[in-house]
C-alpha cells in the first residue's frame, strides 16, 4: 500500500483528494493536515466522508515515513515545506511548476512514472493547453478566453462573485508564466470568474499559420488523446453536462471562420481535472500503476 499524507487536508482541493483517496485500493491515507481544524475527525469536518482520521498538526517527523505528500497549501508555502521532505511529492501549489516535472499527464506521462517531484499544473493552464497542444505546432497566435467558478480562488473569497461576473489579471495572470513554458505560439490569457461553485471553461481563438480541414485537426486530438481523460466531443461543451465533479477534459466546438480563425471549448472542472484528479494520475504513474487507478468509477459524460 502507498502511505499518503495530504496536506492542507481542509481546504477545498485536500477534500477532493481524501475522498477519492479514502477509496483507492492501493492507498493508504495516514496524515491529514490542518491549522484551523486540528484535533477533529474528517467524518466532523466533512460530514459526507466516513472516516474517522483526525486532522493533524504538520510535522516532518510523520511526514517523511510516507511514501508520497500531497501539498494542497496555498500558493508561497510548498516552497518552504519542500527542502526537508524525503517521501515523494505532488505539489498542487504554483510554486515548482517552472523548475520541477509538469504533471500534464496526457503530455508528459513517459517523465511523470516513476519520478520522484511533480508540479501540479494550475486550472487554467491545464484547460488551455489541452486544447491547443496537439496542433501547437500549426498555431501562429491564439487568444485563451477563459472563466471559472468561484472555488478557483480556495475557502477564502477573494472577489464578490454573487451574482457577478468578473474579470482579472487581465494580462498579467501568474498561470502565464507556465502556458509560456510548455506552449511554442504567441497568445493572449484572460480569466474570468463566475457565481456558480466550480468548473471551469477555456475558449480558445486559435489563428492558424495554413488552411487545414477541421477533420484532419480533429483527428490529430483524437490520436493525440488516446486512452486519457481528456475527450474529443463533437458538441460545444458545458461544464454541467459534460466535466463537473469528473476527472475528465472535454473539448469541443472545433468551428473554423472565413478568417481561417479555429474556435475550440474546453472544460474541466478546476477542483478535479484542474486540481485533485490530476494530482491522483500523477501519483498513479509515480508508483507505476495504471494513471486511471482509483479513478475508474467517474464516467464520461457527453452534452448533447
Ligand atoms: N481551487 C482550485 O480550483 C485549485 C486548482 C488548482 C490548484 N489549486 C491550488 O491548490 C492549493 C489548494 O487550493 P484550495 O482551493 O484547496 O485552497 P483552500 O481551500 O484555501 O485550502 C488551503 C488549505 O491550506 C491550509 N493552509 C492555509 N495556510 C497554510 C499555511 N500557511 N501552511 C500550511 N497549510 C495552510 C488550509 O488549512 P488550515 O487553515 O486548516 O491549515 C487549507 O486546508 C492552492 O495552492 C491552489 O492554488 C487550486
Amino acid at each position: 500500500m502507498i502511505k499518503v499524507a495530504i496536506v492542507g487536508g481542509s481546504g477545498y482541493v485536500g477534500n477532493i483528494l481524501l475522498k477519492i483517496l479514502l477509496n483507492h485500493k492501493y492507498v493508504d491515507v495516514k496524515i491529514v493536515t490542518s491549522t484551523s481544524q486540528q484535533g477533529k475527525k474528517v467524518c466532523e469536518v466533512f460530514p459526507e466522508i466516513d472516516s474517522e482520521l483526525v486532522l493533524s498538526k504538520f510535522n516532518y517527523k510523520d511526514i517523511n515515513k510516507m511514501d508520497v505528500v500531497f501539498l494542497a497549501v496555498p500558493h508561497g508555502k510548498a516552497k518552504s515545506i519542500v527542502p526537508k521532505l524525503k517521501c515523494k511529492i505532488i505539489d498542487i501549489t504554483s510554486d515548482h511548476r517552472l523548475t520541477e516535472i509538469y504533471g500534464l499527464p496526457e503530455i508528459f506521462g513517459n517523465k511523470i512514472r516513476g519520478s520522484k517531484f511533480i508540479a501540479n499544473p494550475g486550472c487554467y493552464a491545464t484547460a488551455c493547453i489541452l486544447s491547443t497542444y496537439p496542433i501547437q505546432d500549426l498555431i501562429k497566435y491564439t487568444v485563451f478566453d477563459c472563466i471559472s467558478g468561484y472555488s478557483g480562488g480556495g475557502r477564502i473569497a477573494k472577489y464578490d462573485y454573487q451574482e457577478n461576473i468578473i474579470a482579472y489579471k487581465l494580462s498579467k495572470h501568474y498561470q502565464i508564466k507556465e502556458l509560456s513554458n510548455i506552449l511554442n505560439f504567441n497568445f493572449s490569457f484572460t480569466p474570468h470568474i463566475v457565481n456558480t461553485f466550480s468548473g471551469l471553461m477555456c475558449t480558445a481563438h486559435i489563428f492558424l499559420k495554413n488552411k487545414i480541414k477541421l477533420t484532419e485537426i480533429k483527428n490529430q486530438y483524437k490520436k493525440y488523446y488516446k486512452n486519457s481523460f481528456t475527450k474529443i466531443i463533437e458538441n460545444i461543451p458545458s461544464t454541467k453536462n459534460d466535466v463537473v465533479n469528473t476527472p475528465y477534459c472535454n473539448i469541443g466546438g472545433f468551428e473554423l471562420d472565413k478568417n481561417n480563425q479555429l474556435v475550440i471549448v474546453s472544460v474541466i472542472d478546476n477542483l478535479y481535472k484542474g486540481a485533485a484528479t490530476q494530482a491522483i494520475e500523477n501519483m498513479n504513474l509515480m508508483f507505476k500503476l495504471d494513471h486511471k487507478e482509483g479513478l475508474k468509477h467517474f464516467s464520461v459524460k457527453l452534452s448533447k
